[in-house]
């Protein structure tokens, strides 16, 4: 349609859609039954669910060495045409020696879940090395141990890769309630269309959402206003992958982000509240890349960056993992990431002298607090509660009930 022409472009010109239609899938289930079979883990079947949707277009299935060792060296693809498209994390399948062997010469394989249901087929496969620490450290920078991904879904994996093209049988469900705000990059195209967006502001999140997280969405509503857009749309986005252990569960994520929209701290009116599939990494300045990127695929054309994106403490050191400061300025000039509008912000902290968040003044650090995920949590779990104009009460009240749902140690 017109309207949604309006969108900007999927990164190579259309979304992958790696969903077998259904007239289809009874001939294509009947195959994969003779395919060898491979065993997805839970991080497996997000990233078939990503790519299925086509957030990580023009990628049309598990990586193959080519799109490998690109992503490591060049935070992007190469096209056919010549065009360059961001792509800075690696989408790849992990296979042993066993299953190596097991595959032979087959030119496919079936992805199969953890109950030996049969999810999708990868064809055309090709299977190569997998340098466990090579890809850590470029992807990481680092290889210290305790990295969160590192540990659960590379560490113990195996030792080779095999990429390949996608064809999903099964769109991935989860039934836990939350399946209504999975929408793909397609759905949600049709959702800014049918709300006559002129710009889309993204913001990508995985914590609660806190005051200093609303100012950065205000602002930058008031930004667009005042460059003329008239209905700019926000994609409230937060991340229902796999997240380390001490973050809040996507479930109570999401009932806390409802009482911020009811408590009114942001217009229902203007946002769209929907899940982003991918699993964390916890790889700063190289996975806030793919957050961006992700987002055009969904029709955003801003997206808002603040104090350290997709970033968390050294895992052994006392210091955090990355510079707060690259992620902005890595997306900002990031290869294929040139026609998205990136919206960075400076820190956001308690300003006591306003009792309200506000952007940092270093001219008067006295005056700011920074209240952390960690000092967030332990507030929560002792009962106390924030100063006031941190967080709406709707919504800290969701985290005391969290924190008291736990089991206490
Ligand atoms: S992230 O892993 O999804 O980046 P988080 O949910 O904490 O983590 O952050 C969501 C977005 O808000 C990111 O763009 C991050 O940079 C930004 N952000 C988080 N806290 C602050 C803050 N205090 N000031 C400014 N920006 C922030």
């Amino acid at each position: 349609t017109l309207i949604s022409a309006a969108l900007i472009a999927p990164d190579g010109g259309k979304l992958s859609d790696l969903i077998v239609p259904d007239p289809q899938k009874p001939f294509k289930n009947e195959q994969a039954l003779n395919f060898p079979k491979i065993k997805l883990s839970k991080i497996d079947l997000e990233w078939v669910h990503v790519l299925s949707e086509g957030w990580a277009s023009p990628l049309n299935g598990f990586m193959r060495e080519s799109e490998f060792l690109q992503t490591l060296h060049f935070n992007s693809l190469r096209l056919n045409d010549g065009d360059v498209v961001n792509m800075s994390v690696p989408i790849v399948l992990a296979i042993d020696d066993e299953q190596k062997e097991r595959i032979g010469q087959s030119g496919s394989v079936a992805l199969v879940d953890g109950h030996h249901h049969i999810i999708a087929i990868l064809k055309d496969i090709e299977i190569y090395k997998h340098n466990k620490e090579e890809r850590i450290a470029r992807t990481w920078g680092t290889t210290a141990l305790g990295l969160p991904y590192v540990e659960e879904a590379i560490r113990s994996s195996g030792n080779w890769l095999i990429g390949g093209d996608l064809e999903v049988l099964e769109t991935i469900k989860y039934h836990d309630g939350l399946d209504q705000y999975r929408l793909s990059p397609a759905q949600l195209r049709e959702e800014f269309a049918r709300r006559n967006a002129d710009a889309v502001f993204a913001f990508q999140l995985r914590n609660p959402v806190h005051n200093g997280h609303a100012l950065l969405m205000t602002d930058t509503r008031r930004r667009l206003l005042e460059m003329g857009y008239k209905n700019p749309v926000l994609l409230l986005h937060p991340l229902g992958g796999f997240t380390k252990a001490d973050d809040v569960p996507l479930n109570w994520r999401m009932k806390q982000h409802e009482k911020v929209l009811e408590d009114g701290v942001l217009d229902p009116e203007t946002t769209v509240v929907s899940i982003f599939p991918s699993p964390m990494l916890y790889a700063g300045p190289t996975e806030v890349q793919w957050h961006a990127k992700a987002r055009i695929n969904a029709g955003a054309n801003f997206y808002i960056v603040g104090r350290d994106p997709a970033g968390m403490s050294h895992p052994t050191e006392k210091r955090d993992l990355y510079d707060a400061d690259h992620g902005k300025k890595v997306l900002s000039m990031a290869p294929g990431l040139e026609r998205l509008n990136i919206l960075p912000f400076k820190v956001a902290a308690y300003d006591k002298t306003q009792n309200k968040m506000a952007f940092f003044d270093p001219s008067r650090p006295q005056d700011f607090i920074f209240i952390s995920g960690t000092k967030m949590r332990t507030l929560a779990k002792n009962k106390e509660s924030p100063p006031d104009g941190f967080m709406c009460p709707g919504g800290w009240e969701v985290l005391v009930e969290y924190y008291d749902s736990l089991v206490p140690a």
